[in-house]
């Protein structure tokens, strides 16, 4: 039996992947850009084991069995590892060997918490790690199958997804911009208001949107590509006033193109509203901007602030969101690391 153990953080968008133009291979309709945080506070954890006992291919997510071989995404990653595995050549053992494959996430599953993106770049992580392929660029368009965003989380640090202009995807690749240690400061706290599974999926919702949103292509062929531009600019720069404007008004973007989705898909609550309110309030109580709240395709709050400012910011935070039974409010911090193999045998 060969077997090997990784794991892979999440990574957070801050200008927004929504909307695909081939759903199947998983190509965007326009570049994102992420943060991958640190493992040990949100990440995927998966063991993949292959004998030649077993009998089929199977999988456990969280503990529950999850059909794998029905599943065309978890299929597509196999196989384009296995792919890969055999260009590389020189195999331990044979490829018809079945896969047991056993996965943990330590944060809420789907509830906007980028969960599927951990959970598929560490199982295509875990596959090369298995079949001996050293981590390049093509791993990254495999886990862009499972999940588009997964891609980003092959890499520490700040990422581009490119969307690419080849229909067959092998341009639709994740680059990473700068590793962790250029901004090592960027600290992100989650505001979890709520941890129950999302009514409308982002799978579902950004395909209802590039269906039935007047506003989304202008987003994707004007707005986004000027955003990314400035973005790695602020990036480089460490320019932290220019990184939050554009953070916070690509979130408040992508959540007005789910409202311009017929029928609407409403993914902030009122507490997630009272979030934005908060930092804006509070950027201006400090005569500077301080903080950048970021929202993906769910009610929980991304903050998005540098080591020096962490304090007053919770502080404040507290007083305006003293605990309750509706939400609560982790400090997750962002040192952005790629996914690492922990053990293997
Ligand atoms: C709002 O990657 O979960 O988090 O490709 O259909 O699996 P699929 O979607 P997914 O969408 C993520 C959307 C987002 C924004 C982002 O991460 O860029």
């Amino acid at each position: 039996m060969y077997s090997a153990t990784c794991e892979a953080p999440v990574n957070m968008a801050l200008v927004k992947y929504w909307g695909k133009r081939n759903e199947e291979l998983i190509l965007p309709i326009n570049d994102s850009i992420s943060m991958t945080l640190d493992a040990n506070e949100m990440s995927a954890k998966t063991t993949v084991a292959a004998s030649e006992s077993f009998k089929q291919n199977r999988m456990w997510l969280n503990g529950e069995v999850v059909p794998f071989e029905d599943n065309a995404r978890l299929m597509r990653c196999l196989e384009g590892v296995q792919r890969l595995a055999l260009a590389n050549g020189g195999l331990k053992f044979p490829l018809s060997w079945k896969l047991h494959i056993a996965s943990y996430n330590n944060f809420p599953t789907a509830a906007g918490l980028a969960s599927s993106a951990a959970g598929y770049a560490c199982l295509v992580y875990t596959l090369a790690r298995l079949y001996e392929i050293p981590m390049n660029e093509q791993l990254t368009t495999i886990a862009r199958q499972g999940s588009g965003s997964a891609c980003r989380s092959l890499h520490g640090g700040f990422v581009q997804w490119h969307r690419g202009i080849a229909d067959d995807g092998s341009d639709s690749i994740a680059e990473q911009l700068v590793t962790a240690e250029h901004w090592p400061n960027m600290h992100m706290l989650i505001l979890v208001v709520n941890d129950a599974r999302k009514k409308t999926g982002s799978t579902k919702g950004m395909q209802s949107a590039v269906e039935t949103s007047t506003l989304i292509q202008h987003r994707a062929t004007t707005i986004v590509p000027q955003r990314i531009k400035e973005l790695r600019t602020a990036i480089q720069a460490r320019d932290f006033k220019t990184f939050a404007e554009l953070t916070m008004r690509d979130s408040n973007q992508l959540h007005a193109i789910a409202l311009d989705t017929y029928p609407p898909c409403v993914y902030m609550n009122e507490v997630s509203h009272a979030i934005v309110n908060f930092v804006h309030d509070y950027n201006e109580s400090v005569g500077e901007v301080k903080a950048a709240y970021t929202f993906d395709a769910g009610p929980n709050g991304c903050l998005y602030v540098l080591a020096e400012n962490v304090a007053p910011l919770l502080a404040a935070i507290q007083v305006a969101f003293p605990n309750d039974a509706q939400q609560s409010v982790e400090y997750l911090k962002g040192i952005p690391v790629p996914p690492v193999e922990l053990k293997k045998m």
